[in-house]
């Protein structure tokens, strides 16, 4: 998809991926990003960046009505960017694992599900789009996150199946796939992380070249390519980070 001249609509938009990817859709020439976020404030304050391109939008994905007034707003959307996630950073097995694993399907799985089923009649209408920001650890369980990559796992097994349904109305489904990224989501967390700039900037390229997989960083060639030849191998070496 040709990204210049498009509408957007970004979710999780006041986060670390959300407003990267927000900044490269505007440098990328996007006629209008709509930034949505639960929290309209804090993408108000964003809006003043571009305020001729740039639209702050209430949404909580996990609200349908929220995310009905959207879809509703929103008549002029070619691709949706299913952004908004949470991660609890709990096993499976954490005393605290059951209700986190609820929240997480909550936003990462039944949000992007709402959006998805919001939005269809929109981009079927206008040959739009939609990418899904899932995560390695939809691909792989790793312990210590253990209900959040479970929770991404259902996101992929989505994406595949809206990809299915939405074929033949037109739509393209993206489907992104990052590693470790420097944001609010692994603050504290010791490791070597992508910037939310360097990851934007290849979610996009991947959309402007048609990819249906997007790895937006070396992490995550990297372990796809394990995937790929050897994922018993992947999954012992992530199954080893137990909490
Ligand atoms: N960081 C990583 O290492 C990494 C790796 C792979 C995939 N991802 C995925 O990338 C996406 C963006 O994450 P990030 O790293 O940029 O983390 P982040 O900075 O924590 O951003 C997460 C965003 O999601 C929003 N959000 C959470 N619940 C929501 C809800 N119910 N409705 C609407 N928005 C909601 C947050 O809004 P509030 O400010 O209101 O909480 C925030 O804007 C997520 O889907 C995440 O799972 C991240």
């Amino acid at each position: 998809m040709d990204l210049a001249g498009k509408v957007v609509l970004v979710t999780g938009a006041n986060g670390g991926i959300g407003w990267a990817l927000v900044q490269e859709l505007l440098d990328r020439g996007a006629a209008k990003v709509y930034a949505a976020a639960r929290n309209i404030q804090a993408v108000a304050e964003m809006a003043k960046f571009d305020p001729g391109r740039v639209v702050a939008l209430r949404i909580d994905v996990t609200h349908e009505t929220s995310v009905a007034t959207a879809a509703a707003q929103c008549q002029d959307v070619d691709l949706v960017i299913n952004n908004a996630g949470v991660n609890h950073c709990k096993s499976l097995l954490d005393p605290d694992g059951l209700d986190c694993a609820r929240q997480e399907i909550k936003v990462n799985y039944l949000g992007t599900l709402s959006m998805c089923r919001a939005f269809a009649p929109v981009l079927a209408a206008r040959g739009g789009a939609i990418a899904n920001v899932c995560s390695i650890l939809g691909l792989v369980n790793l312990p210590v996150n253990g209900t959040y990559s479970a929770s991404k796992a259902a996101g992929h097994s989505l994406l595949q199946g809206v990809r299915a349904e939405l074929a033949p109305r037109g739509v393209k489904v993206y489907g992104v796939y990052p590693g470790p990224v420097d944001t609010r989501m692994t603050a504290g967390q010791e490791m070597s992380k992508a910037t939310p700039s360097q990851v934007a900037t290849l979610i996009l390229d991947g959309i402007a070249k048609d990819e249906e997989y997007i790895f937006p960083d070396a992490m995550s060639l990297d372990v796809r390519k394990g995937l790929l030849h050897a994922p018993k191998e992947v999954e012992k070496q992530f199954g080893a980070m137990v909490p």
